[in-house]
Formats: structure tokens, sequence, C-alpha cells
């Protein structure tokens, strides 16, 4: 009350003030109206409008960016690496984030926001960038956290895997597809 009369006195009318408090009291409730009427489409099949997919975007991005600036990034080009981290990459990732040559997966058509052809956008990405969104992953999006489950080393080398996939083409991925054999199945968290 106090704060209010403090503002009135500093030129903002009592009207304005009241007028302010019923616009926030209809918009929270007009908030919570739209949460439990069940109203809102829920379905992956209904795409984010382009003012929400911005908003989604735009804060996974910069937080991304924010989280993993303080990570120290071992080097990621050794070809051991990169043949370990195509192992996991085959096991893990392809199906949603597709391989050079692969242009869709039933996963990744159902999926909503549609993961990124990791292929097309893994360069505006650091090395330190990647190791933060693999580990941790995305909420709500169906990227899942791989932190849990492997080892710092395994996310570096799918890091320098995914690093090099830019500039493979499909007969390169076939051909380490065919060198690396069948995989050994996640039952020891081999690939
Ligand atoms: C079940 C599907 C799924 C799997 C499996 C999956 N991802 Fe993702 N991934 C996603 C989705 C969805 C996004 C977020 C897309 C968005 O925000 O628009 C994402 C985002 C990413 C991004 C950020 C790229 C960008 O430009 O937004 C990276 C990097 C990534 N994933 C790497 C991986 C790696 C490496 C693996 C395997 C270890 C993996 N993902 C497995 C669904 C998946």
């Amino acid at each position: 009350m106090k704060y209010i009369k403090a503002l009135a006195i500093k030129g903002i009318s009592m009207k304005c003030i009241k007028v302010f408090a019923i616009m926030v009291v209809l918009g929270v409730g007009g908030g919570l109206a739209l949460i439990y009427s069940g109203i809102m489409n829920i379905a992956a099949t209904n795409p984010h409008s382009s003012l929400v997919y911005w908003a989604l975007s735009t804060a996974s991005s910069n937080s991304i960016r924010y989280h993993a600036k303080d990570i120290k990034a071992p080097s990621v080009d050794s070809q051991e690496m990169i043949f370990a981290g195509f192992h996991h990459y085959r096991e893990m990732c392809m199906g949603c984030h597709l391989s050079p040559g692969v242009q869709s997966s039933e996963i990744r058509t159902g999926l909503m926001p549609q993961p990124p052809k990791l292929q097309d956008v893994a360069a505006q990405w650091t090395p330190a960038e990647l190791f933060w969104v693999i580990k941790n992953g995305i909420k709500m999006t169906g990227m899942p956290a791989w932190g849990p489950t492997h080892s710092d080393k395994k996310i570096w080398d799918l890091v320098a895997f995914v690093k090099n996939l830019p500039k493979m083409t499909a007969e390169q991925y076939k051909a380490m597809d065919a060198a690396a054999g069948p995989d050994l199945g996640d039952g020891g968290n081999s690939h």
C-alpha cells in the first residue's frame, strides 16, 4: 500500500494503477483458464506458431551458448575419436538427426520440434556447445540427455564425429558403416 501511495505521489494516478492491476488479474486468470480448460492443442502434429517457435529456439540457442561458455574442449580431430563417435552416433542419434545421404526417418517426421539434420547445423556450434547439448539434452523437445548414461570421454568422441559431419559424403558414411561392422548392442553400453 505504502509503495502504491509513493507511486501515486510520483504522479502516476490511482486510476492507472487500478487499470494495470485489473489487467494483471485478467492475464493471470486467462492463463490459468487456458491451462485448466484443455483447449490448448499439444498434439505433435500441430506445429508451433512462428512466434512460439522463435521464442523457444532463441531461448534454447542462447541457453546452450551461455551454459557452455566455461567448458574447456580437448582437441577433437583425431581419426580415432571420430571413428569411436561414429559408433555412438549410429546407435543413438541417426534415427532423429539423419546421416549423409539420408533425408528422412519415421521418428524425425513425427517429432515437434523436428530434430535438425546435424550435418547441416553442426558448423554453427563450437565443440564445447555440442558437448553441453549432448550431455544435458534440451527440455521438452525430445532431445535426450546422454550424460546420465555415457562418460564424458564418449561424449567428446561424439562431438568429434558430429564436428566432422558437415564435410562427410554419403559414400564416406557408408564406408565407415561397413568398417565398423554390426553394432554390439546397448547391453554393455559398448557402442
Ligand atoms: C528422439 C530424438 C532425438 C535423439 C535420439 C537425439 N536427438 Fe538431438 N535433438 C532432438 C531434438 C528434438 C532437438 C531440438 C530441436 C530444436 O530445438 O528445434 C535436438 C537438438 C540437438 C542438438 C542442437 C542442434 C541445434 O542446432 O539445435 C544437437 C547438437 C543434438 N541434438 C545432438 C544429438 C546427438 C549427438 C545425439 C545422439 C547422441 C542426439 N542428438 C540424439 C532430438 C533427438
